[in-house]
């Protein structure tokens, strides 16, 4: 079938790309014209685009020196990392914690591809072409499992990324499976458009020229972005504007301040017997599901396999297996 939207290397350089558009409001060079004109007409309707995406790059960098400094973490997982900006997650974090390792999950092939070059940062530091939509894919992927130890704790940062999933994919169940595949103490940290402030129905112009692009924005209210925190508890001073969380003195934003919403929370720690009591009910970790791999298909279990999918994937028991403690690591 022919792709007449395809250039050399099979990349659709006439539809707006979101990684690319955000790419060419950040001062990047990874963008087509296309992308340059969707760009265009968003500064158009916003006339501080540019700073409000440059204010969303600040508020990752607080995130990410608070995580790597004060709260220890040493492993993050960047989900819609987007192509490489001028002060990356893994730098930011590195320049705290030296040793922190970072992998970047993006479905964008493009962003893949230029996203290879971080690999030059070192064996720190990964590039993962999967869908975050697909949290069982993403933590299963050979270099997730190679610098992510879930027995440890991680941060999970969704910086301007779960705008571009429609609630029918389902955004609260996709990081309810990652909340529960992190062990008390992970974080995770958000940003996210909102129609709140609308003053001018400059949220509607911006929704119509995404409407054009590789990805549809679905923009939140309050509430639906603080109900992506549930289980975790916020951290001070809870979902607030972006330039809001935690600024630093004597650096004022670069955009409006009433733009995207952020936030970030922490998994805490639970009871160990609830923990166990859970851990022994769950249909693929526990007690019964120990006891149904020992004995094999059966009746009512026929055909399937003792971990994993009928794809042959391995479960999530099955690297959590290697990896030690794993989910009873949770109650410690
Ligand atoms: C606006 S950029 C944000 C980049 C970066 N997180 C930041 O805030 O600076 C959104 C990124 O999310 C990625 N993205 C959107 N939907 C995704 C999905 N379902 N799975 C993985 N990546 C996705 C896009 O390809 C793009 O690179």
């Amino acid at each position: 079938m022919s792709q007449p939207n395809r250039g050399p290397g099979g990349i659709d350089t006439r539809t707006p790309n979101i990684a690319r558009i955000y790419d060419y409001l950040l001062g990047g060079k990874d963008n087509f014209a296309a992308d340059r004109a969707a760009a265009q007409r968003l500064m158009a309707a916003v006339p501080d685009m540019a700073g409000i995406v440059r204010d969303n790059r600040a508020f990752i960098g607080r995130v990410v020196r608070y995580l790597a400094g004060e709260a220890g973490i040493r492993q993050f997982l960047d989900l819609g990392g987007g192509l490489p900006a001028q002060l990356n997650v893994h730098e930011m974090a590195q320049r705290t914690a030296p040793g922190a390792r970072v992998v970047y999950v993006d479905n964008d092939p493009v962003v893949w591809s230029h996203g290879q070059a971080l690999l030059a940062s070192g064996d720190q530091v990964a590039m993962v072409c999967a869908d975050l939509r697909k949290p069982y894919d993403v933590l299963g992927h050979p270099e997730v499992l190679r610098l992510i130890d879930l027995a440890q704790p991680v941060a999970v940062i969704c910086a301007c990324t779960l705008h571009f999933v429609p609630d029918q994919d389902e955004p609260y169940r996709v990081i309810a499976e990652y909340r529960d595949r992190l062990v008390p103490g992970s974080y995770l940290a958000i940003t996210h458009g909102t129609r709140e402030e609308d003053p001018d129905g400059m949220v509607d112009a911006v929704i119509s020229v995404y409407r054009q692009a590789s990805a549809q924005l679905h923009v939140r209210s309050l509430p639906d972005i603080q109900r992506f925190f549930d289980g975790f508890d916020l951290l001070d001073p809870g979902v607030v504007w972006m330039a809001e969380w935690r600024p630093d003195p004597g650096i004022p934003p670069a955009g409006r301040i009433r733009s995207l919403r952020g936030g970030v929370a922490r998994r805490p720690l639970a009871c160990r017997s609830a923990l166990l009591a859970r851990a022994s009910n769950h249909p693929r970790y526990g007690r019964r599901a120990a006891r149904d791999r020992r004995a094999g298909p059966g009746p009512g279990r026929a055909g399937q396999p003792a971990r994993g999918d009928a794809a042959g994937r391995p479960g999530f028991s099955g690297y959590h297996l290697r990896r030690g403690p794993g989910w009873l690591g949770y109650g410690r």
